[in-house]
């Protein structure tokens, strides 16, 4: 029987009519209408519907909607808007990382996360991090390559890190009654 719950999602409030089986991937999709997460594998393999869930990547394909409430939950649609591309989106398009772009959301929360802890990390960590997230397409050296220039662009310049950190204000949706 579906029951309200409230979740968090990219700095605003949504209250939803959900089914307790039902996992945040769907909610995302099919109640916030938030396409932008992808749905791959469903088994928590491929990392295509990675969001973060208090600032840590996750597979929302494998977290069930209800364990979301009261998580900051953030999807691709809270890292880069129509104001401008957040800029993990501008390098992986700069260095020609994006190629079929069904994991690209994913990867950009991936690497966003890394880069939020910890702004240097070496090529090593940058490809551990993204261990989780396949792509049949690029060979992940030019995705690879396009977070370490982000992590220089963001060592040259403090503002860039401060503007990074920045939060969201929020606001109040109710959708999927
Ligand atoms: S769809 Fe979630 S890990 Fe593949
Ligand atoms: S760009 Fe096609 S799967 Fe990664």
């Amino acid at each position: 029987m579906k029951r309200e719950i409230v979740l968090k999602v990219n700095g605003e409030s949504y209250q939803v009519y959900v089914s307790p089986e039902k996992m945040l991937l769907d909610v995302i999709r099919e109640d916030l209408q938030l396409t932008g997460t992808k749905k791959g594998c469903e088994a928590g393999e491929c990392g295509a519907c990675t969001v973060l869930m208090d600032g840590r990547p996750v597979n929302s394909c494998m977290v069930l909607a209800f364990d979301a409430v009261g998580r900051e939950i953030v999807t691709i649609e809270g890292v880069g808007g129509l104001e401008g591309l957040h800029p993990i989106q501008e390098a992986l398009v700069e260095h020609g990382a994006v190629q079929c772009g069904y994991c690209t959301p994913g990867i950009v929360m991936t690497a966003k996360a890394l880069l939020d802890s910890d702004p240097n990390p070496t090529e090593e960590e940058v490809r551990k991090a993204l261990a989780g997230n396949l792509c049949r397409c690029t060979g992940y050296v030019k995705i690879v390559e396009a977070v370490m220039d982000v992590s220089k662009q963001i060592s040259e310049s403090p503002e860039l890190r401060e503007k990074l950190s920045q939060s969201q204000e929020f606001g109040a949706k109710t959708v999927g009654r």
